[in-house]
């Protein structure tokens, strides 16, 4: 196959080298055509266009691939644990045990958060929606340790920093939850694990004993470990494009978690408990909702379905589903949102309008009917995906700065007024 491609415009013909991936995808570079040809690209929402090249993460749309450095969902999602994939996705490897012991040391001895933190939490009435309550938390670790914000300082400086902003995020998850509900929280307990600790903190009340079921830790682990990383998601794009102008890792995850709270990307599985919800309180007629969705004059989407990548089932779709029926029945959970998701999924599967457009039940589908089944509040479950995908950014804002990228500036076509003279007030 050519390592060259051929641009004819106007008469003229100009070559584009082509690079070949280590799955042996293809890409055009065109970083030089504007050199060459005074033209751009143009592509909305990047459809089509690379922003980077990448080691953390493989996807194949079509074939429903997906593989965290070179590892795959399936094998990571029964054999490996949440923080160890977090450590293969940052480091690149998967540690040796003396490494993982250290690892999580370091982040149980950094669950605590200043205590100063809590005035900040103070600002936010109750009701507030988590997803905001934590990107506001997670900035304020820059003023907390001002010697995160340069992201050059030094090797141990930058795993300092993500140590901390790993460590912390649990204890943030929950006390934004504990701050929305209006409940005092609760002090990391490091005589548990990562997730059990999360669960505590958000579980517990003052004067009640709470003992984390071993089901519900287990099943947290997996989902945190499907929503690991994704390449080059919405969320990863920002982490990547805020950390490319040199801001802090903590100001680039910030950004982050407020480009995955938008219903059409992270905020989805909250969207999907709130549709299976309406679509239940409505009486249940999947067949309605599956007309709505495929009506262009209707704004009704189904979501939980659709990717912009996966021309095929997501992978972790397949894995979640089958978690919620485990979860579930361990947990004895009865819950008919479940029976019209998959009522739906099965409609939508043998539908046409959605085989035609290859729409498969994504990550956001059944995440929240396990969720909900855990305990967790609707608007928690976007938090969740945020604490899940922390690594994944963490790892994209990593790469990025090692690969010492420049400043995302994307060029654009002006199609706005030509130039005309200044009318006076009395002209117009
Ligand atoms: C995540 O990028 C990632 O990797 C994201 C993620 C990750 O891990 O980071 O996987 C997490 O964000 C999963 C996606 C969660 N969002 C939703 O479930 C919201 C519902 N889905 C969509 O809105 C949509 O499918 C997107 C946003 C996910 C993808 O949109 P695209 O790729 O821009 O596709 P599109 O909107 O151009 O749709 C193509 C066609 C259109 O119809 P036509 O104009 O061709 O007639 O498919 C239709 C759309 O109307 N369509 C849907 C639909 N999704 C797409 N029709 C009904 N219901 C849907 N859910």
């Amino acid at each position: 196959m050519s390592n060259v491609a051929e641009l004819k415009v106007d008469g003229k013909s100009y070559e584009l080298p082509i690079i070949e991936g280590s799955e042996k995808e293809r890409a055009i570079d065109i970083s030089k055509l504007r050199a060459q040809s005074g033209l751009i690209t143009i592509d909305p929402g990047f459809k089509n266009t690379g922003s980077t090249t990448s080691s953390i993460t493989f996807l194949d749309g079509e074939q429903g691939i997906l593989r965290y450095r070179g590892y795959s969902i399936e094998d990571l999602a029964e054999k490996s644990s949440f923080l160890e994939v977090a450590y293969l996705l940052i480091y690149g490897v998967l540690p040796k045990k003396d490494e993982f012991d250290t690892f999580k040391r370091d982040i149980t001895t950094h669950t605590l958060v200043h205590e100063d933190i809590k005035k900040i939490l103070d600002g936010f009435p109750s009701n507030s929606h988590p997803m905001g309550t934590l990107s506001s938390l997670v900035c304020s670790l820059t003023a907390f340790y001002p010697e995160s914000l340069d992201p050059n300082r030094s090797w141990e400086a930058t795993n300092m920093s993500i140590i901390r902003i790993l460590a912390k995020m649990p204890t943030f998850a929950a006390w934004a939850y504990k701050n929305e509900v209006g409940h005092p929280v609760n002090y990391p307990d490091n005589s548990l694990d990562y997730c059990s600790n999360f669960l505590k903190m958000m579980f517990a009340l003052p004067a009640e004993q709470y003992d984390v079921d071993p089901v519900v830790a287990d099943a947290l682990d997996k989902l945190l470990i499907l929503h690991a990383d994704h390449e080059q998601n919405c969320s990863a794009s920002t982490v990547r494009i805020v950390g490319s102008s040199k801001a802090s890792l903590y100001a680039s995850v910030s950004a982050g978690i407020n480009a995955l709270w938008g219903p059409l990307h992270g905020g989805a599985n909250q969207a999907v408990i709130e549709m299976l919800e309406n679509i239940k309180a409505d009486g249940g007629d999947v067949k309605k909702y599956i007309d709505k969705a495929k009506d262009k004059d209707d704004s009704f989407r189904l979501m939980g379905f659709g990717h912009r990548v996966y021309k095929n089932f997501d992978p972790r779709a397949r894995i979640i589903k089958k978690a919620a029926d485990d979860v579930l029945s361990k947990l004895g959970v009865q819950d008919p949102v479940l029976d019209i998701a998959k009522g739906l999924e099965e409609a939508a599967l043998n539908d046409d309008y959605f085989v035609e457009r290859k729409l498969y039940p994504n990550v956001d589908f059944y995440s929240g009917i396990i969720y909900r089944a855990m305990g967790i509040p609707t608007e928690m479950f976007t938090v969740m995906f945020a604490l899940g995908r922390l690594p994944g950014w963490i790892a994209q804002w990593k790469e990025m700065r090692e690969n010492n990228e420049p400043i995302g500036r994307p060029r654009q076509i002006y199609v706005g007024s030509n130039q005309r003279t200044y009318p006076s007030i009395d002209e117009r």
